[in-house]
């Protein structure tokens, strides 16, 4: 899909749908919609009227212009609650109408931007927001299926419509930014989608080498065993599957010793390992590397973005598997920073390969650090779908991330990480235990044993177990993979 932004009057625009909008629970015609084209502004009336536009939020209502107008057709888009407005609204509401274009079938599409009139918001933010919600929106995973229903209908452009020449500059770059995040954070998705016999290690491995090709970011791929990476490695040794731990490094602010360390969870399969978990829903365990995946999508965008930072990516990448080499509960492992780990639960594995992908990130020099991961079920039970568990060390940093969250319409909520937690770990026979009672604030446990990994670097966790995959879509998140927190991560590095 194609974007671009375009000076004109809504009643002289060519497209075949055009998208206008409405808050919730007004009674004439505002905006944009009043101003397109006086026929059309009657008949939106008469519709207000018998109560057919709602304006709730992502309603949609198709109106056919036949001719009164030089759109084919337009669709009223609800805003919701004029009170409630803000630039998630603004994606849902952009979301809703590209869906019911495609739907239209409907090559070129022209849509107002949402809240950069009478909606008040900044007109930047505004269009980042349009196009991120419709690109976001119109994703769908490719998939392997030859036998289609329908063959896939792709909406040739996007036009995005201003006729106020002074926002023309802001909305262009609104527009550009929206676009680069949205794709990044499709990309995540795809990678996150595929199946686990397609996405292995090695093939993540490769496709990390690419991308870091493409943005001359500095690449590093290790072999967690030769490098010592004894915890890393004991998630692996079960699997057939060879491990790696890649880097990727962008320098931003050549200039300064600080440096950002984004960690991401790559379990390409999570069986659990000799605790294997229940066949029920072990599908969904391919999608235990979204954490990496997420961390990739990021560092994709950083050349094209320049923010002045230095960052570096660490992707500890394996499967988790049963069989005669694996791991057993009960075993003593030695990580890479020294500390011996007692595995009590081969499945609490992501805190496993994340322990030497934080050492190894604290060896290149990391001064902060941010892991993303699918760690724990507990935060599902907690959380739900609606938010991702955020924990650290470092109350400023756990601040700037949840504001980088709400800012990108990704929601996280602060968990605990208190020392009774941190108590739960202590083992009889190594230095830490991975696990603490069974059923009792595993998000937080697990934070507990990552911080130990830790030590003082400021550092924040974010659990991303309930968000990263969906049972049904909502609004521009699909069903399967959302992306979490790709756009989060990008708002705490742009600023
Ligand atoms: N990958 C799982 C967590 C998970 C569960 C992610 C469901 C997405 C959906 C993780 O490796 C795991 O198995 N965690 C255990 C930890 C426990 C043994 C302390 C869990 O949550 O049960
Ligand atoms: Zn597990
Ligand atoms: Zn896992």
């Amino acid at each position: 899909m194609k974007i671009r932004v375009e000076c004109a009057s809504l009643a002289d625009l060519k497209c075949d749908l055009l998208v206008v909008d409405q808050f919730e629970g007004v009674k004439k015609p505002g905006g944009a919609a009043g101003v397109a084209d006086k026929a059309l502004k009657g008949l939106i009336s008469k519709l207000m009227h018998d109560g057919e536009l709602s304006g709730k939020i992502g309603k949609t209502t198709v109106i056919h212009c036949h001719g009164r107008m030089k759109a084919d057709k337009v669709v009223v888009v609800g805003l919701g609650k004029r009170e409630k407005f803000d630039l998630e609204a603004v994606r849902t509401a952009a979301a809703a109408a590209i869906k019911m274009a495609r739907e239209a079938k409907a090559k070129t599409v022209a849509t107002i931007i949402h809240g950069a009139g009478i909606g008040g918001l900044d007109p930047e933010e505004a269009a980042k927001a349009v196009v991120e919600g419709s690109v976001l929106g119109v994703y769908q995973f490719s998939g392997y299926a030859k036998e289609k229903e329908e063959p896939d209908f792709k909406i040739e452009s996007l036009i995005l419509v201003e006729c106020d020449k002074e926002k023309m500059r802001s909305i262009q770059q609104g527009a550009q930014l929206g676009l680069i995040i949205a794709e990044a954070e499709n990309h995540a998705r795809d990678l996150v989608n595929e199946p686990s016999n397609k996405m292995t290690p090695t093939a993540f491995a490769k496709l990390a080498e690419k991308i870091a090709r493409i943005n001359k970011l500095k690449f590093t791929s290790l072999d967690p065993k030769a490098a010592g990476m004894g915890s890393l490695w004991a998630v692996a040794k079960g699997s057939d599957e060879p491990p790696r731990l890649i880097a990727l490094e962008y320098k931003g602010n050549p200039g300064s010793k600080e440096k950002i360390a984004l960690v991401g969870k790559g379990i390409t399969f999570d069986s659990g390992g000799i605790s294997l978990k229940p066949s029920a829903k072990m599908a969904e365990m391919k999608t235990d590397m979204a954490g990496a995946a997420a961390v990739l999508g990021t560092m994709s965008l950083l050349s094209d973005l320049k923010p002045k930072k230095n960052v570096i990516a660490v992707i500890p990448l394996t499967e988790n598997m049963p069989s005669g080499h694996a791991t057993k509960p009960g075993d003593v492992v030695s990580s890479l920073s020294g500390l011996t780990i007692e595995v009590v639960n081969t499945d609490a594995e992501g805190r496993m390969i994340l322990a030497d992908a934080i050492t190894y990130a604290i060896e290149k020099g990391a001064t902060r650090i941010i892991d993303i991961a699918t760690l724990t079920g507990g935060c599902i039970t907690a959380l739900g779908d609606a938010a991702s568990g955020v924990i650290g060390n470092d109350q400023a940093l756990i601040d700037q991330i949840l504001a980088a969250g709400n800012q990108s319409g990704q929601k996280m909520w602060q968990l605990p990480l208190y020392d009774e937690y941190k108590e739960s770990l202590k083992s009889e026979i190594a230095d830490i235990k991975n696990t603490g009672e069974t059923g009792k604030a595993s998000p937080s446990t697990g934070g507990a044993f990552l911080a130990k990994f830790v030590g003082d670097v400021p550092w924040v966790h974010i659990d991303i177990a309930g968000t990263a995959h969906l049972d049904k879509e909502r609004g521009y998140l699909p069903q399967g993979a959302t992306g979490v927190p790709v756009r989060t991560l990008i708002e705490f590095l742009n600023y």
